[in-house]
């Protein structure tokens, strides 16, 4: 008898699988956010942190806190657990957490703001990320892969210049209309930035990385190209030079039907879609093109027949192209675990 594949030979992971192009079914399942505040373990664990960048800097921690929803839940990817705002953190620019209040950075306002920020990006600064990507590759379960991340650039920037999170990002909007070659410098910096810095967590070892761009959805036509799908494109292609077989998922918060320029402008495997995103309409983009997403975190909260429609009409949808199961933006801290664990078995067809 001949066998295919020598005995024992790892099956390849649904996640990666469907990353190259293959549809899966049912299709791999994993949550933004997927580590954090909805879980019991993490808060207590976090509660002995003095910060939350303190918590980001200690390997242990980080390790920890990206295991235990994969323990409790077998999710069939695991993502790194840091923060988009290192970035701006490595670059010099002072960053804080306020408990319960989300992001506080030194505000730029001006040139000067500017030239306060490193050359490029302190990769030392970040030795503990590296770090955490080593160690998660000897601690994962051997079919779990490992995401790796970082912030787009208009999403960094936009806290970069507001030092905070708000409604529209208004303040970096305003300050890319009226200095836009100031705008300009902090982008170019935070993409050779971000390249720096996804070379060196592909180095030290994960199998996948997504870019955030949150706020894309708050951006006109006129700057959605510019400071979206430009910067976006200039990264992937800018790992994809040393890593050419590293599989891209991009997240573009709110761009609605404009994820087709970043699918077209882009060399990333697969596009995110939000919560507002209609499944039946994604499902008419080019069978090449990988989809992730989307089902409503507060349909997550409500569980019942929220869930289960949710869950049913995202499966239908996509049950004949390339799919990765998740959110449609992160998890929210009030999530109830049962439904976490109702979610995993719907997607799974194990309890219906
Ligand atoms: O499990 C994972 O997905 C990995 C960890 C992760 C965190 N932040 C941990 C975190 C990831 C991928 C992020 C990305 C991130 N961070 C984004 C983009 C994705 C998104 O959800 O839109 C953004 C915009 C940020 C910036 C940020 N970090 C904000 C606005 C906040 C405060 C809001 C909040 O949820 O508390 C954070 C803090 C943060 N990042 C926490 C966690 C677990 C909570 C901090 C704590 O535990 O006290």
């Amino acid at each position: 008898m001949t066998l295919d594949k020598p005995r024992n030979a790892p099956a390849r992971p649904k996640f990666l699988r469907v990353l190259s192009g293959e549809p899966v079914w049912p299709p791999p399942l994993w949550l933004m956010r997927q580590a954090g505040r909805y879980l019991p373990e993490y808060r207590e664990m976090r509660a002995k942190s003095a910060s939350f960048l303190d918590f980001c800097y200690d390997p242990k921690s980080t390790v920890e806190a990206t295991l235990q929803p994969i323990r409790r839940f077998g999710f069939d990817a695991a993502i790194l657990f840091s923060d988009i705002l290192v970035v701006p953190d490595a670059l010099g620019q002072k960053v804080g957490f306020e408990s319960g209040e989300g992001p506080r950075l030194d505000p730029i306002h001006d040139e000067a703001g500017i030239s306060r920020l490193r050359e490029s990006i302190d990769l030392n600064h970040l030795a503990p990320v590296f770090e955490t990507v080593s160690r998660l590759k000897q601690d994962l379960p051997r079919d779990t892969p490992l995401i790796g991340f970082c912030g787009a650039p208009w999403t960094v920037a936009s806290y970069m210049v507001a030092g905070r999170g708000t409604p529209d990002q208004a303040p970096a909007r305003l300050f890319a209309y009226r200095h836009p070659i100031l705008f300009r410098k902090i982008i170019d910096k935070l993409v050779t930035a971000s390249i720096d810095y996804l070379l060196a967590q592909a180095k030290a070892g994960v199998d996948a990385i997504q870019i955030f761009d949150t706020w894309a959805g708050v951006l006109p036509a006129g700057e959605f190209d510019r400071w979206c799908v430009s910067p976006i494109a200039a990264i992937v292609a800018g790992v994809k030079a040393v890593y050419p077989d590293m599989p891209f998922i991009v997240f573009a918060r709110g761009a609605g039907p404009r994820l087709i320029e970043l699918e077209d402008a882009t060399e990333a495997q697969a596009i995110g879609l939000d919560t507002s995103v209609d499944p039946e309409w994604a499902a008419t983009l080019p069978e090449t093109t990988v989809l992730q997403g989307n089902l409503d975190p507060l349909a997550l909260i409500a569980g019942g027949a929220a869930l289960e429609e949710g869950v049913t009409r995202i499966l239908a949808a996509f049950r004949h192209r390339p799919h990765i199961f998740n959110l449609g933006h992160g998890i929210l801290p009030e999530t109830p675990i049962a439904h976490v664990e109702r979610l995993v078995a719907l997607v799974r067809r194990d309890q219906i």
